[in-house]
Formats: structure tokens, C-alpha cells, sequence
């Protein structure tokens, strides 16, 4: 399958990325709900996918990319999922501004995955998204960890939401942060 890159992590794993199809789809309904469970810093905290959702939601990202409005790429080690980023367009009068999001796996995260995901969407991003102008993104504020990689890849922190989020029983900020691309 043609992928976007190969990258050679720092405990030595090679890592496979590149855009998804609709045979992937079992695999990231799979990615997800273990995210899921783990109730890490993103939206779904132990929520659960159906191959019929996951389905659903797969048809409308590769709808998107076909058409321009996003780019979602997928690490694999082994042919097995162990990460994705994307960035996805919105509509109307923010039809310039795209929505990042970024998982890795928990057993491989800190070895350079997210980093290089991050680098290769954004490059992605700005070759096949062409009304993209502005990358938005939330974070919560207990995850100092992803706003540093955000930070050295150009965001900057424009606004907080005091007690934006709910995570593990405690309210926490939601910290937006933009980088302008075009
Ligand atoms: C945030 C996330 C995507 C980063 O991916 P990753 O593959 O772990 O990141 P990398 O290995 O490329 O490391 C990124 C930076 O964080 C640092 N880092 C990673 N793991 C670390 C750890 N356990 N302790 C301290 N620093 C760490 C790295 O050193 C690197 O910074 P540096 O270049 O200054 O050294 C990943 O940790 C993750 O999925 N976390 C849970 C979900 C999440 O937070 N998503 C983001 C929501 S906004």
C-alpha cells in the first residue's frame, strides 16, 4: 500500500504512515476504544465505537479527503495502528480554519511518533488542503506534555476556557492554541 513516509523510531521500531482506507476500518474502531478506555487527554473517555459507527465515520473522513477538507494520517508498526493525526476543515465562515487532533498508542508514546505524525500532517495539510489558512487545536491543561510539542511546532496559545473540561472527575482548562500556515 503506498504509504507518506517511514520513519525509524528511537528504541529502533520502523513506523509505517500514511492515510487510511475502509480496510482499516476494524483496526481503528479497535485504536479508538482502547484510547478510549484509557480516559487520556482526549474527548472519549471509555465511550465505545460499533463497526457500524466506526464505518460511518470512516466513510465521511475519506469522503473529506477526497475532497480536499482533510487530512488524516495513520502510524503502523507491523501492520498494527498505533497512531493517527488529522486535520479537518470547518464549514461556512470558518471554512479556512482546520481542527488538529493527535493519539499515540500508550506503549509508544515518547519515542518520536507523535513528533513525526505532527510534522508530516501539517506538511500534508498545507500541500492538499487548499483553503487551509489556520490550524486551531484544544488541549487541556493537565497535558503540559502535548502543549510543549505544540509549542515547538509554531502554536500559540490565544484563549483558555476556564474549567473547559471534566477529566477524571476534576474540572481543567481547555487551552486554545492556533498556528498560521498561509
Ligand atoms: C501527546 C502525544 C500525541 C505525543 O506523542 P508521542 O509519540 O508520545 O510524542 P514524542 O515521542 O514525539 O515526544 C514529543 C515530546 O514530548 C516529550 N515526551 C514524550 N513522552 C514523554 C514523557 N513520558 N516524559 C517527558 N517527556 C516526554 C518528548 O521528549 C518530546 O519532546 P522533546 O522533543 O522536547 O524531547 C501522545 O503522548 C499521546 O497520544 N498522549 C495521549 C493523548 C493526547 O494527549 N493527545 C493530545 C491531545 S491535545
Amino acid at each position: 500500500m503506498e504509504y507518506i513516509a517511514k520513519f525509524i523510531a528511537k528504541s529502533g521500531e520502523e513506523i509505517i504512515f500514511r492515510y487510511p482506507t475502509i480496510k482499516d476500518v476494524e483496526q481503528l474502531k479497535n485504536y479508538i476504544n482502547q484510547i478510549s478506555l484509557e480516559k487520556t487527554f482526549i474527548l472519549y473517555q471509555g465511550e465505545q465505537q460499533t463497526l457500524e459507527s466506526e464505518t460511518k465515520w470512516l466513510n465521511e473522513k475519506l469522503d473529506k479527503i477526497l475532497k480536499q477538507e482533510c487530512v488524516y494520517l495513520c502510524a503502523f508498526y507491523n501492520n498494527q495502528l498505533i497512531g493517527s493525526a488529522e486535520i479537518t476543515l470547518k464549514d461556512k465562515v470558518k471554512s479556512h480554519l482546520g481542527s488538529f487532533g493527535i493519539t499515540v498508542d500508550k506503549k509508544f508514546r515518547g519515542i518520536g511518533i507523535g513528533q513525526k505524525l505532527m510534522e508530516l500532517v501539517l506538511s500534508e495539510s498545507i500541500k492538499n488542503i487548499p483553503s487551509l489558512k489556520i490550524i486551531e487545536l484544544e488541549v487541556f491543561s493537565n497535558n503540559p506534555l502535548a502543549k510543549k510539542m505544540y509549542e515547538k511546532f509554531g502554536f500559540k496559545e490565544f484563549g483558555c476556557l476556564p474549567q473547559g473540561i471534566l477529566h477524571q472527575g476534576k474540572y481543567v482548562d481547555a487551552i486554545l492554541m492556533y498556528k498560521k500556515v498561509k
